[in-house]
């Protein structure tokens, strides 16, 4: 019989998972199906009891439930027990829900097997205080940098996130334009901002040429923040293709214990321009 599974999110029209954990099954020749669900807020605990009694297998959990499914969930696990934010629920047989949050290993993955970028003893900095933020922080501080610094419009939020992670390795929290006038050995984009086509005040000065400049967000063209990167000198730019693709395969793994080849699903998806590669007279 086919198992199901699916995302759960508002909005969630334009997720790619169905179809990134379409190609898994497909690849692995499992019998799986994968949905999209659109639930609102008010309708999270009420939907959820439904979709369980349909008969889900488990479900991906997106913006903005990921915080709300971690307070729902009956046991937190992995990466959840930190972050305290769910993107993978299981559901056990007698009906229970299991909250696990693959993000930052997506992220680690990434960043050291696909892209090669080291990160134990490195400067890190993230820019936002969000929930994106939130997921990422407790696996970046497992991969022993020498220090995180979270940075945000906001002072308030990165502090709480700073003061919340602290036991965990060395996190700071800062506004933008106290930065300091040095560049970062990484530099992660966990703002919404681009998604309204803004690139906020950061100061040209985190960027130097050796920097990595990821952005979590995606897109088929260049993100704000990737082109702000450039124009200030960066040249290792990255979107969060490989992470969106690297999460779902820990998902996967967990569901149906095996890990899918993710290289095959992320060209397919056609990972956008990288590397200066807009600059390719075309
Ligand atoms: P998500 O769950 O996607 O991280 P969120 O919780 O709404 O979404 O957080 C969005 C992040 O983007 C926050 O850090 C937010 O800054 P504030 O905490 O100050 O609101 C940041 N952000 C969004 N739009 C921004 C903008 N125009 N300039 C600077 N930061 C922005």
């Amino acid at each position: 019989m086919t198992d199901r599974y699916g995302v759960i999110g508002h909005p969630i029209a334009h997720s790619k998972s169905p179809i990134i954990h379409q190609l898994f099954a497909k690849q692995t020749k499992q019998d799986i199906s994968y949905e999209a669900f659109d639930i609102r807020p008010d309708d999270l605990d009420k939907e959820v009891r439904r979709l369980v009694k349909d008969g889900l297998r488990g479900f991906n959990v997106t913006v903005p439930h990921k915080e709300a499914i971690a307070e729902l969930a009956d046991v937190l696990v992995g990466q959840a027990l930190r972050c305290k934010a769910v993107n993978t629920v299981t559901v056990a047989e007698d009906g229970t829900l299991a909250g696990d949050n693959t993000d930052g290993l997506g992220l680690l993955r990434d960043l050291r097997r696909n892209l090669r970028v080291s990160l134990a003893g490195e400067l890190i900095l993230i820019l936002g205080a969000g929930g994106a933020t939130r997921g990422i922080v407790p696996a970046l501080l497992e991969a022993e940098p020498a220090e995180l610094k979270i940075a945000n419009r906001t002072s308030e939020r990165a502090e709480l996130l700073a003061d919340e992670f602290g036991e965990y390795g060395p996190v700071q929290a800062c506004t933008f334009d106290a930065l300091e006038q040095q560049p970062f050995d990484l530099v992660i984009n966990a703002t919404s901002a681009g998604l309204r086509g803004e690139t906020p005040p950061f100061p040209s000065s985190i960027i130097g040429p050796d920097t990595v400049c990821y952005d979590l967000s995606y897109a088929m063209s260049e993100t704000p923040f990737l082109s702000w990167a450039r124009e200030h000198g960066g040249e290792n730019l990255y979107q969060g293709w490989g992470m969106l693709v690297e999460q779902a395969a820990e998902s996967f793994m967990i569901w149906r214990g095996e890990r899918p080849d993710t290289e095959d699903v992320l060209r397919r998806l056609r990972r956008p321009p990288d590397k200066l590669a807009l600059a390719v007279p075309g």
